[in-house]
């Protein structure tokens, strides 16, 4: 009877688990790849620190985050590309995700921008202040750069989309995967249909910056990525096939990306991320 109970309790609790694990599939499946009308999102960390982020910006979804409450920097964040041509944009205010903090509810789902006295507080995420004069920037894991419109860039802009990265390793990240990638898909892909884009970090061993928080130093603030890792996947402009490609940047190293297919890039994150199986695409 005891044992029943026992059983009962942790059924109950893997179910509520698997709730949170299941909500980008309910609240915001259109930027995930689909097989067949099925909905593929990259393997899920289970563990209750991670959060899943439909990101919501003047009253619309504009991509997703799984986020690292105790890291400080996202998973990684997926999105769509459907060859819109936008202009640039000024870089935009930093924004935060008021749910990480707060009780969900339908009022508090926009990501907001908050004075630097009310960001004291922030309990599961990184605020701006603990980038200042850190010499690190705030590398974006979805780019600005693949936004499809001014309010789709604007949504970049959230703590929540960013994980710390040298100006140098930023720049390089630009120029030899944003740009290439995104010429890629050009060439490669469909353009009446979406591509499926996801860009990822993979944590640091033991490499943080350390922050405040309530007058407190706290040493392993945020943590700084050592791989940045990109991937797409979109149906072929030449037949049904599928085209993918992805690449993985190592930030400790000054050699160019690694240039890899999906499958590869399943296989090293498996091994990076120490899990049974990570995969991007399903
Ligand atoms: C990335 O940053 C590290 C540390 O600043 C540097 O040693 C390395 O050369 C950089 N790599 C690239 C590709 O920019
Ligand atoms: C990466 O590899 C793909 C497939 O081999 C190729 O089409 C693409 O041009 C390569 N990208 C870069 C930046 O070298």
């Amino acid at each position: 009877m005891k044992l029943f109970v026992v059983l009962l309790l942790l059924g109950m609790f893997s179910l509520s688990v698997a709730e949170v694990v299941d909500s980008f599939k309910k609240d915001c499946p259109q930027f995930f790849f689909k097989n067949n009308n099925r909905v593929i999102t990259p393997t899920v960390f289970t563990n209750n620190k991670y959060k899943q982020i439909c990101q919501f910006y003047e009253g619309e979804y504009w991509f997703a985050t799984l986020y690292d409450t105790k890291f400080k920097i996202p998973v990684y964040s997926a999105y769509t590309y459907s060859f819109i041509k936008s202009r640039d944009i000024k870089d935009d205010y930093w924004k935060i995700e008021p749910q990480l903090e707060e009780k969900r509810t339908n009022n508090n789902k926009e990501m907001k921008q908050l004075k630097p006295e009310e960001e004291e507080v922030l309990r599961f995420q990184a605020q701006n202040k603990d980038y200042k004069d850190s010499g690190y920037t705030k590398g974006h894991v979805f780019p600005k750069s693949y936004g499809q419109s001014d309010q789709q860039k604007e949504s970049t802009f959230t703590l929540t989309n960013a994980a710390p990265k040298t100006q140098e390793n930023n720049t390089a990240w630009g120029e030899q995967v944003e740009i290439p990638m995104l010429n890629e898909i050009k060439g490669n892909c469909d353009q009446n249909v979406f591509v499926y884009i996801v860009t990822g970090v993979v944590p640091g061993d033991n490499t943080w910056l350390p922050i405040k928080r309530g007058g407190k130093t706290i040493k392993q603030g945020v943590n700084i990525p050592r791989y940045f890792w990109a991937a797409y996947s979109c149906k072929s402009k030449n037949n049904n096939n599928i085209e993918s490609n992805a690449y993985i940047a190592d930030q400790s190293t000054a050699l160019p990306p690694e240039n890899l297919t999906v499958d590869r890039l399943n296989i090293r994150l498996t091994k990076l991320y120490n899990v049974k199986q990570f995969s991007v695409f399903g």
